[in-house]
Order: C-alpha cells, then sequence, then structure tokens
C-alpha cells in the first residue's frame, strides 16, 4: 500500500454509529476518505450517523451495515455485503469491544455466570478472531491491509470487577503479535491501540463515581487521531506498533 491509500481504499469501522468508532469515521471524512463502511446494531443510529458524516463531506461514500458482533450469522452476511457489493476494505478498524461493568458495574469473578463469560469471549475474542480470518484471506491475496485493535489500559491495571473484559482486550496483545509474524510478509499491517479512560458515554457512570479519572482521560477524537496515525504507517519496520493513549 502506498501512503494515501488509507484515504483511498475502503476503510472499515466495527461499531462506528456513536463512540470511539464514530469519532474515527468523522475524523477519516474531515480527512478526505473516499470511502467509509460503519457497523452497529441498531440501523436507526447507523442512519443518522451516515447523514452526519455525510454532511461534513459530500464526496465521501459512506455504507452502513447492521451487523451485531455477537451473532456469527450478523457477521457472515456483513462480508457476503462487502462481497455483493464490492466494497472489500483495505484498512479495518476492529473497534467493538463489550465490558459488562459499564452496564451493571462491577462484578468479581466468582459471581460470573456462565452466560456472562460466553457474551463477553463471544463477542471480544471468538467473533473478532472470526472476522479477521474472513479479513486476512482478501489482505493476503491483495498483499496489502491495514489493521487496528482497540485495546484498552484495564488490564494493564488488573482492573477490579472487569475480569473478562481485562482477558479478551489482553489477548489482543497475543493476536496482533500473531498477524504481524504470519502476514507481514503478505504486505499487512497490524497495530494495537490501548485507550485509557475516555471521556464520552460509555464511561460516564465511571467518571461520575470517580470524578479523579477525568484528569488523565482522553477526548474521542484524541483515539481517533491516534487510530489515524497508526493507519498511516507504512513501513515494514513499524509493523506491530503496540500504543497507548
Ligand atoms: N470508552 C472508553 O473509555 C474506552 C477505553 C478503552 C478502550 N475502549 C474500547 O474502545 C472501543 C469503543 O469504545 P466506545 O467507548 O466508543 O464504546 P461504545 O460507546 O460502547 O461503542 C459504541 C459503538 O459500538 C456499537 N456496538 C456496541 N455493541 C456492539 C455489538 N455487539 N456489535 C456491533 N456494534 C456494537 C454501538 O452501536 P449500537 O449500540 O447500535 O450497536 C456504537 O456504534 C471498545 O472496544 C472499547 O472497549 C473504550
Amino acid at each position: 500500500m502506498n501512503p494515501g491509500t488509507v484515504l483511498t481504499q475502503p476503510v472499515l469501522i466495527t461499531g462506528a454509529s456513536s463512540g470511539i468508532g464514530f469519532a474515527c469515521a468523522e475524523l477519516l471524512v474531515n480527512q478526505g476518505a473516499e470511502h467509509i463502511i460503519i457497523t452497529g446494531r441498531c440501523p436507526e443510529k447507523l442512519a443518522v450517523a451516515k447523514q452526519a458524516l455525510q454532511s461534513k463531506a459530500d464526496n465521501s461514500r459512506v455504507d452502513i451495515y447492521q451487523c451485531d458482533q455477537s451473532s456469527k450469522e450478523d457477521i457472515e452476511r456483513l462480508f457476503a455485503e462487502l462481497t455483493l457489493h464490492e466494497s472489500w476494505p483495505a484498512s479495518v478498524v476492529m473497534n467493538v469491544g463489550i465490558n459488562y461493568f459499564h452496564e451493571y458495574g462491577a462484578k468479581k469473578l466468582h459471581n460470573l455466570t456462565f452466560e456472562q463469560i460466553e457474551q463477553s469471549i463471544t463477542v471480544n475474542i471468538t467473533h473478532t478472531v472470526y472476522m479477521l480470518t474472513q479479513l486476512l484471506k482478501p489482505m493476503r491475496n491483495r498483499q496489502a491491509g491495514k489493521l487496528i485493535l482497540i485495546g484498552s489500559q484495564g488490564w494493564l491495571h488488573g482492573l477490579a470487577g472487569q475480569a473478562l473484559y481485562n482477558l479478551s482486550k489482553s489477548s489482543l496483545v497475543g493476536l496482533k503479535n500473531s498477524i504481524v509474524s504470519e502476514y507481514q510478509a503478505n504486505g499487512v499491517f497490524c497495530h494495537l491501540l490501548h485507550p485509557g479512560v475516555v471521556i464520552n458515554a460509555r464511561t460516564k457512570k465511571l467518571r461520575r463515581k470517580h470524578p479523579e479519572l477525568e484528569a488523565t482521560a482522553v477526548s474521542e477524537m484524541q483515539v481517533a487521531e491516534a487510530i489515524f496515525g497508526l493507519l498511516n504507517i507504512e513501513n515494514a519496520s513499524e509493523n506491530g506498533q503496540e500504543m497507548v493513549i
């Protein structure tokens, strides 16, 4: 991939009708990206996001796909539709990541049910890897591709009450390293970004409970800028970055 291709070839951002994913789409559109593909569970939210993105840049094509990452069928339908519409992404931001902590509060390991374990592992690990299997085949064939995995700093501190989130986000380190060692010879770049607390709707309760977190919290746009920086890395010697923001 040559410099600038991030803006000229389709970029897929998962979970991007709001939050960090939306900020990333917004930044790309503002930079002149020609084709953005965003996913989410709620079609109405996706439609609003599309309208907001297109109001910023008439020239950008914005495609929306309803895809719940907890559903294998939705993932398969997404890739079938991308193939059908010849919208295969050259760059992908794997942004979806669920954390029951923000919905239900802290839960120590001994209080977890099998269903809660299964849900977090399925969305954050199994289906993330499953999506990557679909993406890596064409990237390998084209000898080009950019992948950004969105991690978190929570696991670095072993934040109490969110063990499954910590487990799933820490697993991205090994996943990123494996992708780099298996596919860097095929022109595929993979980087991992670990945001700290981000000032957004998801962390509203957390920040209300711990106002001291505001001092070090970052904005969604700061995270988006870090993602954009990683997407623009073209030097093979810089493949496999792990960045904390
Ligand atoms: N916020 C933070 O402080 C923080 C810190 C570190 C890391 N992160 C990571 O950054 C990523 C984005 O976080 P965020 O704060 O922007 O989260 P968010 O606000 O919860 O993300 C919202 C977006 O994800 C979509 N989404 C949620 N569940 C989905 C699912 N199962 N399948 C498909 N789309 C789904 C939402 O749309 P629908 O509701 O319509 O599905 C929406 O577009 C996550 O991986 C998170 O772990 C966040």
